[in-house]
């Protein structure tokens, strides 16, 4: 610890800035000036080139390695469906299937998901198709300002096939039981997915309804 202290005149003479300069207010810009000319130029940007087959066709595209899965969907590929809310990986607005599992794609980077299956809200379903879970949630007025909207029935649809492959959550009693369909099993999986609206009751019924259950 003894080594770190370092007094203010010390700071300053290691600067090269004189003691007479620091104190004139006038004079100071000049040596940050200096400073400033003095840093090292930004790095070249690091760039990969990502393969994705983004809902069924398949795209390549340039990255600066540290764009997220979100970005890539929706500024280089224009897939606006998705939505982001946090950024955070605190909402689950951002929500898309990848490789059959739904991720926050806010939350990771596109580079890392080279030669993955994507599906987006956009590839679901189209106004004039919808998929069965866009259509519950029309049905059972499932939304309001819809912006949750994408992000819930993208985990929605993955987790009914989370519960027919029996793959556990927090709430799962018997873990060695085959999945079972129960509201709280819904709640609880879909608990990532935040909708300030307060939809969920209504969201619940549209899932309920894909099951073939009474919520
Ligand atoms: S935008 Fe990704 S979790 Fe909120
Ligand atoms: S419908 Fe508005 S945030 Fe969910």
């Amino acid at each position: 610890m003894h080594d770190l202290k370092i007094t203010r005149r010390e700071m300053i003479a290691a600067s090269g800035v004189s003691a007479a300069g620091v104190a004139a207010g006038s004079m100071v810009a000049a040596p940050v000036q200096a400073m400033v000319a003095r840093a090292p130029r930004a790095e070249t940007v690091s760039t990969a080139k990502v393969t994705l087959e983004v809902n069924g066709k398949p795209t390549t595209l340039e990255l600066d390695t540290r764009t997220t899965l979100l970005d890539a969907l929706r500024e280089h590929l224009k897939l606006t469906g998705t939505k982001k809310g946090c950024d955070h990986g605190q909402c689950g607005a951002c929500t898309a299937i990848v490789d059959g599992r739904r991720i926050n794609t806010c939350l990771t980077f596109a580079v890392m998901h080279d030669g993955a299956k994507i599906t987006t809200i956009e590839g679901l379903g189209q106004p004039d198709a919808l998929h069965p879970m866009q259509a519950a949630f029309v049905k059972h007025d499932g939304y309001q300002c819809g912006y949750c909207t994408p992000g819930q029935i993208c985990s929605a649809v993955t987790v009914l096939e989370e519960i027919k492959q029996g793959i556990p959550s927090h709430v799962t009693e018997d873990l060695n039981a085959p999945g079972k369909f129960t509201p709280e099993e819904v709640r609880e999986r879909m608990s990532g997915n935040i909708c300030r609206c307060g939809a969920y009751s209504n969201i619940l019924d549209a899932i309920s309804e894909v099951a073939g259950e009474n919520a």
